[in-house]
């Protein structure tokens, strides 16, 4: 059984975590888009890991990772990534496979996601500056460079010129040399290829022979390029069709999609978010959550979980069962809001829009429920929850339209409830 993890928010949902917990029952991790933009944190007996783009299924033992052909490799982040991983006791060896078909990311996309943001000006989109989206430009533009490229040829020389020639165009005062990219591309070629391959064919090989494959994806629904709150998005299919087209698989392999949301809501960057609470709660939450960028630092925006979104993001995903995280977060609150509806002009509308960007002010319409006083933090049994916890995770369940099947309940691998009934227990037997 091949399962999907995904986020239903925002990005940031918790899903290293829930992947971590949920990966000694699979024998690969695979990831499917996106680029070192993801940050992954995982404690496990209390040391901290920030995973960029190696999925966290590394810190397990046998565990095959995948980096599917859907996502973009920035090679000076992979190769920090491995010595890092080295240095922390974790050899990737040879647990690791890296899609020939992957695009990378060059210096120079780097230098035109900071450009493109400057002269975006007030409209910017808040990018995590990685050089994400212009690599991803590349690759439809199919002016691209893939993993297998990377070999000494007239067809690379070519390629690198043009695109340096073209970017120093457009970046004034850039003196980089093609010479320069091409060569570190050659040695960046060599130190990859003992991990590069076909990864569609070695997960076919692996689930023709009962292998179970757990997917990862990275950021979240309201990211996703096309159903995301465009352009306030990341370049890529966050949702559920990107881990077909990132790996190479097909739907009928994928028997379960278990969305990421946290009890509350979260943003990172610029764009629409109706549930943001610019006050007193909203610094609340995010010093108790910790609520800052696991790659860039920033303060994450903060605010109430959004039910319209959640469900949108079940719809599009066919999410089976949520994994709800940072319910601890939420200890202590007198009252907690969930947001079932928005008011925008004299409508009031409870379908995700497209236009949430453009629509005009939006006004929430809220529930609140009351909170809870016994702390929830590290609770292991649903029966271990105050009834108040429970009523607000049904009421849940209700408004977003999926069952909750695993709760988080603090940042370490055992402070988590798997419900016996659910089909997350199911999945993980
Ligand atoms: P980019 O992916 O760097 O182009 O950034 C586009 C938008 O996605 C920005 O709002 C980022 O803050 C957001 N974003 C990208 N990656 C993540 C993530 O892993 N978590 C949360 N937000 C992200």
């Amino acid at each position: 059984m091949n399962i999907v993890v995904l986020g239903a928010q925002f990005g940031d949902e918790g899903k290293g975590k829930i992947v971590d917990l949920m990966t000694p029952k699979f024998s690969w991790v695979a990831r499917y888009q996106g680029g070192h933009n993801a940050g992954h944190t995982v404690y496990v007996s209390g040391k901290k890991f920030v995973l960029h783009l190696i999925p966290s299924g590394i810190l397990h033992d046998g565990v095959m990772c995948v980096i599917g052909n859907g996502v973009v490799v920035d090679p000076k982040a992979l190769f920090k990534e491995i010595d890092e991983l080295a240095g922390l006791g974790i050899d990737v060896g040879d647990r690791l496979l890296i899609s020939d078909k992957a695009h990378l990311i060059l210096p120079y996309h780097r230098e035109l996601d900071v450009l493109s943001e400057a002269r975006r000006g007030e409209r910017k989109i808040g990018t995590t500056s990685r050089g994400i989206g212009p690599a991803y430009e590349d690759k439809i533009g199919r002016r691209g460079i893939r993993v297998c490229d990377l070999v000494d040829t007239k067809a690379l020389a070519d390629e690198v010129r043009a695109n340096v020639d073209a970017r120093n165009q457009i970046i004034k005062d850039s003196t980089l040399d093609w010479t320069q990219v091409y060569d570190e591309l050659l040695a960046s070629g060599a130190r990859m290829r003992r991990w590069t391959g076909d990864v569609s064919l070695a997960l076919d090989q692996a689930m023709r022979t009962g292998q179970r494959v757990l997917i990862e994806g990275a950021q979240g629904a309201m990211l996703d390029i096309d159903h995301g709150t465009y352009p306030f998005v990341t370049s890529s299919n966050a949702t559920i069709g990107g881990a077909c087209t990132g790996l190479g698989i097909p739907p009928k392999a994928i028997q379960g999609v278990l969305g990421v949301a946290k009890a509350y809501l979260t943003r990172v960057g610029e764009g629409p978010f109706p549930t943001e609470l610019c006050g007193e709660i909203g610094e609340r939450l995010r010093e108790t959550g910790m609520e800052y960028g696991a790659s860039t630092g920033r303060p994450r925006r903060c605010g109430w979980y959004d039910a319209v979104a959640v469900r949108y993001a079940v719809r599009v995903n066919g999410i089976d069962s949520i994994a709800l995280t940072k319910l601890d977060v939420l200890d202590d609150l007198k009252t907690i809001d969930i947001c079932t509806g928005y008011r925008i002009g004299d409508r009031t509308v409870t379908e995700f829009p497209s236009d949430l960007n453009t629509c005009g002010p939006i006004t929430p319409s809220y529930e609140s429920w009351p909170g809870w006083t016994t702390p929830t933090k590290g609770a292991t049994s649903y029966s271990q929850l105050p009834a108040e916890a429970r009523r607000y995770i049904a009421r849940l369940e209700e408004v977003s339209g999926v069952p909750v099947g695993l709760i988080s309940t603090g940042s370490d691998r055992h402070e988590t409830i798997i419900r016996d009934d659910s089909v997350v227990a199911r999945w993980l037997n």
